[in-house]
Order: structure tokens, then sequence, then C-alpha cells
């Protein structure tokens, strides 16, 4: 069986989101996402809207994404790739060889960001319509 892993925040979940996990599923058999912690979150300035457990429950609810692991630091991702016998790792464009060292252990593949959507941008449409 071919296993893909790729990470991330994954709030105000969004169809970037969903083209993401389409595309890495597509690059095997079973996908993981290393899910970032509030804590981690908390420790890089960045808060979610949504917390840990609710983001989880929406991931699992996905039917390219087979399991759901917590990142909670910078540096478990060689750990995790070869305990969860790892063959590719994914990321987004924004990432593009940043981690080119995982070569080693598996393939890396960095796929084109999904234009025009982002976590951020739905919050700003959000606090615009507050204001207005
Ligand atoms: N991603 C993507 N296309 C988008 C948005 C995100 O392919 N339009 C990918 C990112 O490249 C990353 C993963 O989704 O590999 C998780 O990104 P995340 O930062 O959680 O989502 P963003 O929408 O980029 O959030 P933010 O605006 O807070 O950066």
């Amino acid at each position: 069986m071919k296993k893909v892993i790729t990470y991330g925040t994954f709030d105000l979940l969004h169809y970037g989101h969903l083209e993401l996990f389409r595309r890495a599923r597509e690059k095997g058999d079973y996908l993981v996402v290393g899910l970032s912690t509030d804590e981690f979150n908390q420790g890089k300035g960045k808060e979610s809207h949504f917390n840990y457990e609710k983001r989880a429950e929406m991931l699992k609810a996905i039917r390219y994404i087979d399991e759901v692991i917590p990142e909670s630091n910078w540096e478990q991702k060689a750990e995790d790739i070869k305990k969860h016998d790892i063959d590719v790792f994914v990321m987004g464009g924004d990432w593009e060889g940043k981690f080119d060292e995982l070569k080693e252990l598996c393939d890396v593949v960095y796929l084109p960001r999904t234009p025009d959507i982002s976590s951020s941008a739905i919050k700003k449409i959000k606090e615009n319509k507050h204001e207005g």
C-alpha cells in the first residue's frame, strides 16, 4: 500500500483544501493528515477559528482522508514518515523547497495552490461583513 502524508491547519475548511486532499490521495492509497494543534499554532502566533477537535472532525468526514494525526512541532515530520511508513510527502506550492531534506526518506511533492481561496481570505470576508 502506498501511503501519503500532508500537514496544515485547515481552518475554515474550503475548496482549496479539498483539492489538495484529492490530489494528495491520488498519489497513493492511504492519506494521513498531520493537523496542527492549537498549541502549535499559538507558538506560530496563529489562532484558528475552529479548535483542533472541530477541525479534526471535519477532516475525518472527508472521503479522501484515511487518518488524522496531531502536528505539534516542526521537527516531527521525519519521525512521522518513518513511523507511518510514508511513501509520499505532499505540501502546497507555498512551501516549495522548504521540506526538501525529507527527500532522503520519501518522495516530496509540492502541488500548486488552488487560486483565489484561503482561510485568511474567508476570515477577511467575515470581518468586513461584521463592520458593514
Ligand atoms: N492550500 C492549497 N490551496 C489553497 C489554500 C491552501 O493548496 N487555496 C494548501 C496549502 O498550500 C497547504 C494546505 O493547503 O499545503 C494547508 O494550508 P493552510 O495554511 O491550512 O490553508 P490556507 O487557506 O492557506 O490558510 P491561511 O490563509 O491561514 O494561510
